[in-house]
């Protein structure tokens, strides 16, 4: 039994400190007995921090739904450790499924796969099909390995809210309604795994994530990018609206000197409302904008920097009182095609 291990309780949730960079993993093991017991565990992956339990156990994950305020019809993916245990959730595994694992686990892909009857109904929203993925955290792996059993866990946010890519985000939305939340430090990418359904022919990807579509064709040859055609939700985290901070948000696309142009006259009809204006900027145009409060992406140059700093920025302008955030828009390439998707999903329309 573990009792050295030191622990701090933010409200009802018990708060374990790991090093990420030379993580004491023999610590993890009093997270995975949580889930064991069919408990919730917050934990860091490479993409976003997960909201975690034992994926075969539907009361366990039953929870998730609940202190997350998620939808029943909103499937979860299912994490594993080792690539043998793909075989016993999934039915069918076609040889381009086997090509991506090879390329890109453990790593930020999730493929839709049809399920066995292994897999709780929850899990999978009553669907066919279950999405799975291998992390690349050593910790979330630790997680499962130590937990003797996949581990189902969306997003560790409230459900439309901004996904966590530190454990205070985790504990800003959760403290308190979760049983452990692991802190391993910021998440590498900053931005939710690719989602690729591979249960039909041709392949598509549902979710544009860390894995470019770029790379994706580099394996595959052709892929579809789905796109949400007359009201059809083929994967309800292609709802129009997600992500979202309190705050109204625009986001602004175009070339650069029209871009720049539009985005300061509608920071200055806002300001002159009396509205508290915040502006995310990339670096290289942080300066046209010196009479807001401006937050720096990153440079247009260094994507992944953009990607792993666009959540986090929009909870900061939240806690911060900022009424109205106007982003400048990315290149709609690479993991630019990601950031706009969440910039967009994140500026969609209130219900
Ligand atoms: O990086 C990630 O993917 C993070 C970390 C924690 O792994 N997880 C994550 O989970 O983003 P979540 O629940 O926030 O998003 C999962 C997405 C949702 O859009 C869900 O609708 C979709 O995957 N999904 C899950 N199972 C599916 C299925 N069987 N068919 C279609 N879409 C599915
Ligand atoms: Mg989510």
């Amino acid at each position: 039994m573990q009792t050295h291990v030191k622990i701090w309780w933010i409200m009802e949730t018990k708060l374990l400190r790991v090093k990420p960079d030379s993580p004491d993993l023999d610590k993890v093991k009093v997270a995975a007995e949580i889930i064991k017991k069919g408990g919730l565990v917050a934990f860091p992956t490479e993409t976003v921090y997960g909201l975690g339990a034992a994926a075969l156990n539907p009361l366990a994950v039953s929870k998730i739904f609940e202190v997350k305020k998620r939808p029943l019809n909103d499937p979860l993916i299912v994490h594993i450790s080792k690539k043998c245990e793909l075989f016993k959730l999934a039915e069918e595994i076609p040889d381009k499924a086997i090509k991506l694992i090879d390329s890109f686990w453990p790593g930020p892909l999730t493929l839709i796969l049809k399920k066995t009857d292994l897999v709780p109904e929850v899990v999978t929203a009553g669907l066919d099909t279950v999405a799975i993925r291998m992390p690349a955290n050593p910790i979330a792996l630790f997680l499962i390995t130590e937990a003797q059993a996949p581990i189902a866990a969306p997003s560790a946010n409230l459900f439309g809210r901004p996904s966590p890519t530190t454990a205070k985000h985790v504990l800003d939305d959760l403290a308190g309604k979760v049983d452990m939340v692991i802190d391993g430090g910021k998440t590498n990418f900053g931005v939710e795994s690719t989602v690729v359904d591979l249960s039909f022919e041709p392949p598509c990807v549902l979710r544009p994530g860390a894995v470019t579509v770029e790379k994706l064709k580099e394996v595959l040859g052709q892929i579809q990018i789905y796109q949400n055609q007359h009201g059809i939700v083929r994967s309800p985290g292609t709802m129009p609206r997600h992500y979202s901070p309190k705050a109204k948000l625009l986001v602004i696309e175009g070339k650069r000197r029209a871009k720049i142009k539009q985005l300061r006259r509608l920071a200055f009809q806002f300001k002159s409302k009396g509205r508290r204006v915040g502006i995310i900027a990339t670096e290289e145009n942080k300066d046209f904008y010196r009479e807001f409060e401006t937050k720096i992406l990153g440079s247009s140059t260094d994507l992944r920097s953009c990607a792993c700093n666009l959540f986090s920025i929009l909870r900061s302008f939240d806690e911060e009182g900022i009424e109205v955030i106007i982003a400048e828009g990315v290149k709609n390439r690479g993991l630019g095609l990601t950031i706009m998707d969440r910039l967009r999903k994140a500026a969609g329309p209130r219900k």
